[in-house]
């Protein structure tokens, strides 16, 4: 499989930069050719440009509809010859436009065990519900929201004196284990996708 990635971002970016250190440590063998903010704040932008990785800043506001700023985003991500898309908090809904760009080669981090949880704020939904397992899911990004064949999921506990915070701070620990394990899983092409199902073939 093509081992370049295209990393599309909102935020701070911790998972963009755990994936930039696995690259960086050996340990996971790709090479990010491009991250793309829909923000221009967006903090992974300098994470990015401190590891002398191109960023864009494509902000979806300059698009009349959510299909034309798909269709810039792919064109931007084939023209940098990308294989595996990854979002990294990119809080941006996909239309299927990309979706259809990058068949069963779009991942999606998501901070709750899904299909529990899914949508905005995961970490505080688990704890206001008080469940007493919550964690982190790696999955592939198809028409429906939060609900694509899952890759890759860990556990982590709730503890009784939990905050939200220390909570999404647990799981964001174990988020960063995680994602560079699924990109790697994925670039080795040993799995198939069976109805919902994601299946190692190896
Ligand atoms: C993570 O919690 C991820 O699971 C969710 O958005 C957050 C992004 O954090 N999709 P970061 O920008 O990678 O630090």
């Amino acid at each position: 499989m093509n081992r370049n990635l295209g990393i599309l971002i909102s935020g701070r970016g911790s998972n963009l930069q755990a994936i930039i250190d696995a690259i960086a440590a050996g340990t996971l063998d790709a090479r990010v050719a491009i991250v793309i903010a829909n923000r221009a704040d967006a903090g992974g932008l300098d994470r990015a440009r401190a590891a002398g990785i191109e960023t864009l800043f494509l902000s979806h506001r300059a698009f009349a509809s959510r299909e034309a700023y798909d269709h810039a985003l792919a064109h931007e991500l084939r023209a940098r010859d990308v294989g595996l898309v990854c979002l990294a908090g990119f809080m941006r809904l996909l239309s299927p436009v990309l979706i259809e760009a990058f068949p069963n080669a779009i991942l999606n981090i998501h901070p709750a065990l899904l299909p529990a949880f899914p949508g905005l704020d995961a970490q505080h939904q688990a704890w206001a519900h008080g469940v007493k397992v919550s964690g982190a899911t790696v999955h592939l990004v198809d028409c429906d929201l939060d609900a694509g064949p899952i890759v890759l999921q860990r556990t982590v506990p709730v503890l009784e004196d939990d905050t939200p915070d220390s909570l999404s701070a647990r799981i964001l620990e174990v988020e960063h284990q995680l994602y560079p394990e699924a990109v790697r899983l994925l670039l080795s092409g040993q799995w198939r996708v069976d109805g919902r199902r994601f299946r190692r073939t190896a």
